[in-house]
């Protein structure tokens, strides 16, 4: 009785709201399925970048804590892979504060980081305090060049076959995923280039299918094999060598544990 009646709220309520409709195609139950049925046979695995000596010495600054931010370990990741594979062409899709161009800027020779004009922010209706974020953390540093344009139409001409790596990490629906991933592909100085994308886990653990979906269907099906997520963080990279991915165990022991030291920085 009780579920029935829950169909019936749940159904006046979508013809009341049908703009409710989206959380449930949105739902990551619903995607999952979806990621499953397009792609039967792939096993999403993961990369243990902490297991890496560049992990001995890290320093992740600057770092806002505030809503919206990175986890520090997606910064972590960015600086050691900048460091590892002496990344020189760095660039992002989506700037915000600033806060993942400012991180690797120290390890890379120049970054180009993209992001909607604030004129586009303005007429999104987004609120004077977040538009006047955007570029807080990145725009004094002398190597970091910010672009101004949607993904979808900025002329990616002048940055084709120029880029080491390419942090994806704009718009996180799935078709703008597919679109931002097709033209990372481009962007690639080779195909020993690096490709992440940011929010690709719904937190340290769990995979977002949402992002997943864009990724696979955009990527060719020779490359799926060197996609990872990465452990302790939010990303998923395509890392030109074969590395040994671990099988994802959600909720297992914790391997290893971290020590952070907070020192707060004048702004
Ligand atoms: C998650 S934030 C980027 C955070 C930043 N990478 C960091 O870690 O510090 C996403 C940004 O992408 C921008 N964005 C969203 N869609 C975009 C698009 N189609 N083209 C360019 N920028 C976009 C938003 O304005 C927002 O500032």
């Amino acid at each position: 009785m009780q579920k029935i009646i829950k169909l019936f709220k749940a159904i006046w309520l979508l013809l009341k709201r049908p703009a409710l409709f989206n959380l449930i195609l949105k739902d990551e139950e619903v995607l999952r399925n979806e990621f499953e049925k397009v792609f039967p046979a792939l096993k999403l695995q993961e990369l243990d970048p902490f297991a890496w000596t560049e992990a001995q010495e890290l320093n992740i600054a600057p770092y806002a804590f505030l809503s919206g931010s990175s986890m520090v370990t997606d910064f972590a990741f960015l600086q050691m892979l900048c460091r590892k594979y002496k990344v020189e062409t760095y660039l992002e899709i989506g700037t915000w504060r600033g806060e993942s161009a400012a991180n690797v800027a120290p390890f890379v020779k120049e970054v180009f980081s993209l992001n909607l004009p604030d004129s586009t922010l303005r007429s999104m209706g987004q609120s004077p305090n977040y538009i006047d974020s955007h570029r807080f953390f990145s725009k004094d540093i002398k190597n970091i060049t910010h672009l101004f344009g949607d993904s979808a139409t900025f002329d990616w001409q002048p940055y084709a076959h120029k880029c080491d790596l390419v942090f994806i990490d704009g718009d996180h629906a799935t078709e703008a995923v597919l679109r931002d991933t097709q033209t990372a592909l481009g962007l690639r100085k080779s195909s020993d280039s690096i490709l992440v994308w940011h929010d690709a886990k719904q937190d340290a653990e769990y995979p977002r299918y949402e992002v997943l979906l864009g990724i696979f269907k955009a990527l060719p099906a020779h490359m799926h094999s060197n996609i990872y997520l990465v452990k302790h963080a939010l990303c998923a990279v395509y890392l030109p060598d074969a590395l040994i991915g671990q099988a994802i165990d959600l909720n297992a022991l914790p391997k290893r544990a971290f020590e952070l030291r907070l020192t707060q920085k004048e702004v």
